[in-house]
């Protein structure tokens, strides 16, 4: 696919599966705008990569879950590298603890990373889309965890099921601004959250693993193909859709 011409804005863009992204809609020719709450120094050799495909590249140290922050780098990397036009908001934390225990104060943090986060920056993209008479593309990194109760990170799930939602008013409310607002659901990939999550305990992975009707875990370049595929500037008609891809996770176990 072709996608010159286009920029992508990528929060949690230093993640494994936000470089992942950024790196297969750099190699189709989109300039990339990365924002992490890392430091600059950190992204450097991540953004040289890029750059090195022959790409305007910027990182941009922003914690999407202040909103002022969000609309700041909004509005700078409009008038630095271009609107965006490839919004994708795949910032996410999990912190494991059940609903009897976890604080308020987690709670609320999960929920202002990982719902609020991405309407700051969905919304705030999308109006500057359509202050500039341009067409875009959303993607929401999701879960299958939006649909499907996991005792240990209920905060999480509630922001992923919350985030599908969300996909559907803000389809809802741009399609008239040829704005598709699409989420891609994942099941389980053997790096960034779960991967932290199953480090050092291979008898974890494992029993993780044999749950997963494919056998298989996600790469993140498996994801960013499937991000992709929603980014195409030529898909007119798909918008609040759930693309999921889980490895059939959420078909249960049909013998039990
Ligand atoms: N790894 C999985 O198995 C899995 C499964 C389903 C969905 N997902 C989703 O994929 C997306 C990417 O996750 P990942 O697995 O690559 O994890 P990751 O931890 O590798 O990446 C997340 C990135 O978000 C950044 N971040 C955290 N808080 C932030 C904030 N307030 N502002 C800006 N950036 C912030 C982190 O620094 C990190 O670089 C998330 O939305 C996650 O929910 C992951």
């Amino acid at each position: 696919m072709e996608l010159k011409n286009q920029i992508a804005l990528i929060s949690g863009g230093l993640g494994d599966i936000g470089r992942a992204i950024a790196r297969e809609l750099a190699s189709c020719g989109a300039d990339i705008a990365i924002g992490d709450i890392e430091e600059e120094h950190e992204a450097a050799p991540f953004v040289a990569s890029l750059q090195d495909l022959g790409r305007g590249v910027v990182y941009t140290k922003v914690d999407v879950s202040d909103p002022k922050s969000v609309e700041d780098w909004i509005s700078t990397i409009s008038n630095d590298l271009g609107v965006p036009t490839l919004i994708i908001p795949n910032a996410a934390i999990v912190r494991i603890s059940n609903i009897r225990q976890i604080s308020v104060d987690d709670w609320n943090q999960q929920l202002s990373v990982n719902l609020s986060g991405c309407f700051y920056m969905s919304r705030a993209a999308a109006n500057k889309l359509v202050e500039r008479k341009k067409k875009g593309r959303i993607i929401y990194i999701g879960s299958w965890a939006a649909n499907r109760v996991h005792k240990d990170i209920p905060a999480y799930c509630v922001g992923k099921a919350g985030l599908r939602m969300l996909c559907k008013c803000m389809a809802a409310e741009y399609a008239e601004n040829n704005i598709m607002v699409n989420e891609i659901a994942l099941g389980i990939i053997n790096a960034g959250l779960s991967g932290e999550i199953m480090k050092d305990q291979p008898q974890l992975q494992e029993s993780i693993q044999a749950r997963i009707p494919v056998n298989e875990f996600i790469e993140p370049g498996e994801v960013a193909k499937q991000v992709l595929v929603l980014c195409d500037p030529n898909n007119r008609h798909m918008t609040g859709s759930t693309l999921l891809m889980d490895g059939g996770l959420s078909l249960g176990n049909s013998n039990s």
